[in-house]
Parts: structure tokens; sequence; C-alpha cells
């Protein structure tokens, strides 16, 4: 029991000072509850509004991939750059410290390898688990006009039911299968069915007339990195993106197969946090890594 307040000092209630009500920082994410909220803030930086996600889930269908071939010792030392990982279970819970106060953006889809098509996902995890290893989001794949487009759109409603009943955000990402053309016409169908069918986030590719698709999709944007690009033309990307209004990236090999994968995760936190210019981003990349100019 707290003692009883006898304390000798007028109480203030600062009358003349309304209590603020503040809308929440995100694009369309007003209308979450607290810890729906709570996580996407974490996953964002409420100054800037934006995050420098780190993809390293590759290996959910294609195994060790270039670069992932041990992430304890490569994907550990980017870490504290990030805003937020985003990873299978299986790796968070192998090799990730829970000590690591980062936010995680758990991969929740899975079923075929890269030797199959890729389309035929499935939710392979329980929402559940994402809230025991608290996760801050989890992410599936929809492949618009792809094969098995219906069941991969059922895929990503079901985890936002599951999401819903415990506050989690779904990352909704838009695939690009190997005929589907990835141009602003694509993407805007895209990444407006993920919104509208629930996902608070959505990822996808940077493409020409980037300024139309952000405007369509009603809840923030990050891109993915895509294959490996030379460190400059993925700043300048990174750039655009941003500029034309996405709210970070979500980055993958443009950073862990980089040369200098800590320089290059520095220079695109200018880039997405500070609108550092990619030139100016690029430099800071060479002074951190130590490269010649002509290697990157
Ligand atoms: C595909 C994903 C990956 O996380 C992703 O594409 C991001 O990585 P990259 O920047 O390497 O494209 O969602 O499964």
């Amino acid at each position: 029991m707290p003692e009883a307040d006898i304390s000798k000092v007028e109480k203030n209630y600062y009358t003349d000072q309304p209590q603020k009500n503040e809308a929440f920082f995100l694009k369309g994410c007003n209308n979450y509850d607290w810890g729906f909220k709570n996580r996407l803030g974490r996953i964002f930086n409420c100054e800037s509004g934006r995050t420098v996600m780190l993809a390293f889930d590759h290996g959910y269908f294609q195994g060790p991939t270039t670069g992932l071939e041990r992430p304890d010792i490569t994907i550990l030392p980017l870490a504290p750059y990030a805003d937020a990982l985003m990873l299978t279970r299986g790796i968070l819970r192998s090799l990730i410290p829970p000590s690591l106060a980062k936010a995680t953006v758990l991969r929740a889809s899975g079923g075929p390898s890269i030797l199959k098509e890729l389309s035929n996902e499935h939710i392979a995890m329980n929402m559940e688990d994402a809230v025991r290893v608290n996760a801050c989001a989890v992410a599936t794949q929809v492949f618009v006009g792809g094969e098995n487009e219906t069941q991969s759109v059922m895929n990503l409603t079901n985890l936002v039911d599951a999401g819903n009943r415990v506050g989690m955000p779904v990352l909704g990402v838009t695939a690009v299968g190997k005929d589907m053309v990835r141009d602003a016409k694509y993407i805007r169908l895209a990444t407006r069915m993920c919104a509208e069918l629930g996902a608070a986030v959505v990822k996808t590719y940077f493409v020409p007339e980037f300024e139309t698709v952000t405007a369509a999709c009603p809840v923030p944007i990050v891109i993915a990195g895509g294959r490996k690009l030379p460190e400059l033309d993925a700043l300048k990307m990174a750039y655009e993106a941003i500029q034309q209004g996405a709210a970070g990236v979500d980055m993958g090999r443009n950073i862990f197969q980089s040369e200098a994968p800590v320089a290059m995760i520095k220079a695109v936190r200018k880039v997405v946090h500070d609108n550092m210019k990619p030139e100016q981003a690029f430099e800071l990349f060479l002074a951190h890594a130590n490269l010649k100019r002509h290697k990157a």
C-alpha cells in the first residue's frame, strides 16, 4: 500500500494546458490500437518517420544466399545500424542474441524452394510464436498476377486477421515473378491491393513514377533493394524512393553483398533519415569503407 498523500505542496492540474491528442506519425496508421502502434513505432523512427530495415530472410527459399552463408559473422555487425531486422524465426532463435534491442519483422510465409513454383506459398508460422519472440511485424508475399495469386492473397488476409487479434502489424510484400512486368502500373496495383487487404506496411520495388505508387497507397511503403547494384546506384535508388514518398528501405543484398557492408548501411541511413544526396552519401561510404573510388 502506498502511504497517504499528505504533501503540503498545492496540487497542480495544469488547467491552462489542454491534454495533447496527437495523431500517430505514420500515414494511414492512426486508427490502430496501442500495441500495434507501439510495434510500428519501434520499426519506424518517429523523428524522420522512416526506417532502415535490413532484410536477410532470403534463406527461407534459397538457402545460404551469397553473403548470408554465416549470418552470425556477416549480419550481426550490421545490426546496430539497422532500425529493424527482417528475418526468419529460425535465424532469430539460432543466431540473434535476445539482448540485441532491435525491432524484428518475421518472415511468416514459406513452402516452395527456388526449385519449385515460388508463388505456391502458405503461412508457415503461428502468430502466437511471433508474439512469443516479441516481433514487431510479420511478413508475407503477395503474388499479384502469379500462378497462385488468390492463395497468396488469402495468406495475407489470414495473417492480417491473426495479427489484428494480438496487435501485430503485417508487412505485405509484393513479389515480382519472372514473367511479370516491373512498372508503375503493376506496382500500383499490387501495393494498393496489399493495403486494401489490411497490410499495415507494404514492401515493393522502386520503379519510375514511384510518386504515383506512394500516392495511391494509403499506408507506408518501404522499398526492397533487389539485385546487387554498384553502391552509388543503390544509394540513388534509395534517395529517389524516399524523395518520392517511400517511408524507408527494407534492403538486403545491396547492403550485405557490398564490399563494405557497414559503410554501406551507414550511407543508406544518411539517405533515408537525413535526406542526404546520394553522391554525398557515397563519399561517406568511400571514407568509411576505405575503398578506391573506381571499385564501387
Ligand atoms: C524476398 C524478400 C526479401 O527480404 C527481399 O527481397 C529484400 O531483399 P533485397 O534487398 O535483397 O531484395 O522479401 O523474399
